[in-house]
């Protein structure tokens, strides 16, 4: 008789399914995106990511117990700059009394455990919405460096587990690992944005920021020399390890769902934990077509997770966290 191996044997009830499931989700898994603002009592929910808001540091306190309660242990932290604060050198970035570095010390005052990580990058201070200084046209490479060694150090002052620098720049994380070692903040990780693509999935978080880059004379709108070519493959696992050697402990890959070929590549090459980041216009993409009656919410938000998971992730950063979490209990 053929088949002798009859597959659905291992579907045939939820039981059995969840006998032999090989990937599952726990609340432990993810990484909670946060947008901090100046202000009191502010919780403005961002247009085009539906359900998702800019709090005031008041209410980020609020938020991180709530995480915390719910059983998701660490946040990553976003700062909107106000425009006046703006320069092409990110000098607000470094401020010691900044937004980012009062955030950081509120949710550890809230929350005192919970893992605080830090998006290290000039685009938020930048009067062009660049990750890097612009100087005639270009982004600079190496000057840009040296200001985030010196975030990254005022980050972890103010209390940052991990400092996550999402600039592309190249050589930054042996230069952050330096500056850090140099002041002795020697328990300080870096999460490093190792593979992240110029993608169009980042509307919605400039939006949420007002960080996008501006098209001039001077410069580019877009961040084409920097994040990589979404056409290419073996450079992310280059650049992964690259960033391992310099003392990357954390491997990040941005987007997440058009990206899981890359994730799968750099997960058999690389002996770090892997991050995933499920970018913005991931989260509003499903906000929309939900909103519509087109796609089922929960159920290709909780597919799309596991898919993530199952790629290699060992770590989720989602908008989706808290929807998702509550989904588990
Ligand atoms: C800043 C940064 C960006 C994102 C995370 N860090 C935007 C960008 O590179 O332009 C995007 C995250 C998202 O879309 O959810 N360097």
């Amino acid at each position: 008789m053929y088949p002798l191996r009859r597959n659905r044997i291992l579907r045939n009830n939820s039981a059995i399914r969840h006998l032999v499931r090989e990937t599952i989700l726990t609340p432990s898994d993810f990484l909670v995106p946060l947008f901090v603002v100046e202000g009191h009592r502010v919780k403005e929910e961002i247009p085009s990511m539906p359900n998702y808001y800019r709090l005031s540091l008041d209410n980020l306190e609020k938020e991180a117990k709530e995480l915390w309660k719910m059983g998701l242990c660490a946040v990553l932290l976003f700062v909107k700059i106000p425009e006046n604060l703006k320069d092409n050198q990110g000098k607000e970035a470094l401020n010691e009394h900044g937004l980012m570095q009062r955030a950081i010390k509120a949710v550890k005052n809230a929350c005192p455990e919970m893992l605080v990580m830090t998006d290290v990058a000039l685009d938020p201070y930048s009067t062009y919405g660049h990750d890097g200084i612009v100087a005639d046209g270009i982004i600079l490479n190496d000057a840009t460096n040296e200001i985030l060694a010196e975030m990254s150090i005022s980050h972890a002052l103010a209390g940052a587990d991990f400092v996550a620098p999402s600039d592309m720049m190249d050589g930054r994380i042996r230069i952050i690992r330096e500056a850090l070692e140099d002041e002795e903040l020697t328990s300080t990780g870096i999460m490093s944005y190792g593979a992240k693509y110029a993608s169009g999935f980042y509307g919605p978080f400039r939006d949420a920021l007002d960080s996008a880059p501006v098209a001039s004379d001077e410069v580019p709108g877009n961040k084409q020399t920097y994040q990589m070519d979404p056409a290419n493959r073996l450079e992310a696992v280059k650049e992964a390890k690259m960033d391992i050697e310099e003392g990357a402990d954390i491997i990040m890959v941005k987007p997440g769902l058009c990206y899981l070929d890359i994730v799968r590549d750099i997960r058999n090459e690389i002996d770090v934990p892997i991050a995933v980041y499920q970018v913005s216009g991931e989260y509003a993409m499903l906000k929309a077509a939900a909103e519509k009656g087109w796609l089922d919410h929960d159920s290709v938000m909780m597919e799309q997770l596991i898919s993530i998971k199952r790629a290699g992730a060992s770590i989720i950063a989602s908008y989706f966290a808290k929807e998702a979490v509550a989904l588990m209990s």
